[in-house]
């Protein structure tokens, strides 16, 4: 248990590393590209209403290209699959396996939106499976490898594939942190050698692979950590065991290149204002947690499995990005209903819409596609739900806000879309960006 002492070093600590703030020409950028197509927004709206998703098939496709064509060039031979749990959305889902990419699922109900894809290669993870979603990955065994979770899952996924009376393919989940929330993924890598051992009493599964998972990276280094420790375990594994595997999955949690946008209360040191009770009158600023380019995910990464695992295991590459591939691919539409003050606007849409309360900490620009302007204007933009928690921005950009106005979100893609509430208000309809 830490001191109060020790409380009061890392506060201090805090204070006298704050971070970084955001190059507001970056944002700048972002909305200029964003007013290029301010026609084509405005005309959704006029056909479809307001609000709205935007989707936008081309950026998703031009990440995902990205991405495929980096990972290969460094890592050589992978495999990439989608993690559907970042947006759920079916179009997202069927471009992505037209483009080629598989899916990740974490449910029988993803399982069931890969399989109405038409998506031919899926990993089934998380914890927790039912006997239903294990049945219906059994039934799908041509197609579906399950990742799983546990020796309990081993057992189950054992009867589920006996009762279907097929063999499933399967790998095992490695757990990342002992401690902490993070160990209730997996088996800890100290069991690997007894799950191998335990796998050959359940002739239905064929375990082939291993996986593991590490979320919200600026940088790569958490995965070429565990990249080092799993070698050390590969290493005094038995022979027979390490060639058995076929895969190695490393998981999602690419941070976009563009980093991490923050209000004041979603950066550390707003944090530790807000729990002291303290919210001062901070000028209308904007943050960031930096992140770096994919290229150098993937070389570091690289460099770590040809460290640690080619001289021991001969294996397929599998990699699981969410967010790095749908963060520019969705956009959302509102507009302007009620103005309150001159710095005090009501929206039609509430953030049921993405589900959480997301803009009360992370930045994204509120850009007033009616009134364009490349110059931010304080003003607190609310939706309409009956919360004061519902807030989409602290500013706009444009040359001015008025009942009527269009106003645009960019790049709302990764876990906003999949996170909506049915909450007081109808869920808007999603559109194709037409281009
Ligand atoms: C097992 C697993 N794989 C992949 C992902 C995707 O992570 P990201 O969207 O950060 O790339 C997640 C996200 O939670 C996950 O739990």
């Amino acid at each position: 248990m830490d001191t109060t002492e020790d409380v009061l070093r890392r506060a201090r600590e805090i204070l006298t590393h704050p971070t970084t703030a955001l190059d507001e020409a970056q944002a700048a950028g972002l909305v200029r590209i964003c007013l290029e197509r301010a026609d084509t927004f405005k005309s959704l709206c006029r056909d479809h209403g307001s609000p709205l998703y935007v989707f936008d098939e081309e950026a998703l496709l031009a990440r995902a290209h990205e991405f495929t064509k980096i990972f290969s060039e460094s890592l050589g031979n992978i495999r990439v699959f989608f993690a559907l749990k970042s947006n759920s959305h079916p179009l997202v889902a069927a471009s992505l396996v037209r483009f080629g990419t598989g899916l990740d699922v974490s449910s029988g109900l993803e399982l069931l939106t890969a399989l109405e894809a038409g998506c031919t290669d899926i990993i089934f993870s998380g914890p927790g499976k039912t006997q239903p979603e294990l049945e219906l990955a059994a039934i799908h065994h041509d197609t579906v490898t399950v990742l799983m979770d546990s020796f309990g899952e081993l057992e189950r996924l054992e009867a589920a594939a006996r009762n279907q009376g097929r063999q499933i393919r399967a790998g095992v989940r490695l757990t990342t942190q002992e401690n902490g929330l993070w160990r209730k993924f997996g088996i800890p890598l100290s069991e690997l050698g007894t799950f191998f051992e335990a796998a050959r009493g359940f002739p239905h599964v064929h375990l082939c692979g291993l996986q593991f998972h590490t979320s919200w990276n600026l940088d790569p280094q958490a995965q070429v950590d565990f990249i080092a420790r799993l070698g050390s375990c590969l290493g005094a594994l038995d022979r027979a065991h390490r060639g058995a595997i076929e895969f190695i999955d490393i998981g999602g949690g690419y941070w976009p290149s563009r980093g991490e946008w923050l209000q004041w209360e979603g950066t550390p040191e707003g944090r530790l204002f807000s729990a002291a009770g303290w919210l001062p009158e901070v000028p209308h600023k904007h943050y960031t947690c930096p992140s770096v380019p994919i290229r150098v995910f993937a070389d570091q990464l690289s460099r770590a499995i040809s460290a640690h695992i080619r001289p021991l295991v001969d294996c397929v590459i599998y990699t699981e990005p969410g967010r790095w591939l749908v963060n520019d691919a969705m956009h959302v539409l509102i507009s302007v209903i009620d103005q309150k003050a001159g710095d005090l606007v009501i929206t039609d849409a509430g953030t049921n819409m993405i589900g959480w309360e997301r803009f009360e900490t992370d930045y994204f620009p509120v850009i007033n596609l009616t009134r364009p302007s490349l110059a931010e204007r304080p003003c607190t933009i609310f939706g309409s739900l009956c919360t004061p928690h519902d807030i989409w921005g602290y500013g706009y950009y444009g040359a001015g806000i008025e009942p009527g106005d269009i106003l645009l979100i960019p790049c709302q893609g990764a876990y906003t879309y999949s996170l909506r509430q049915h909450f007081i208000k109808p869920l808007p309809e999603v559109v194709p960006l037409q281009t």
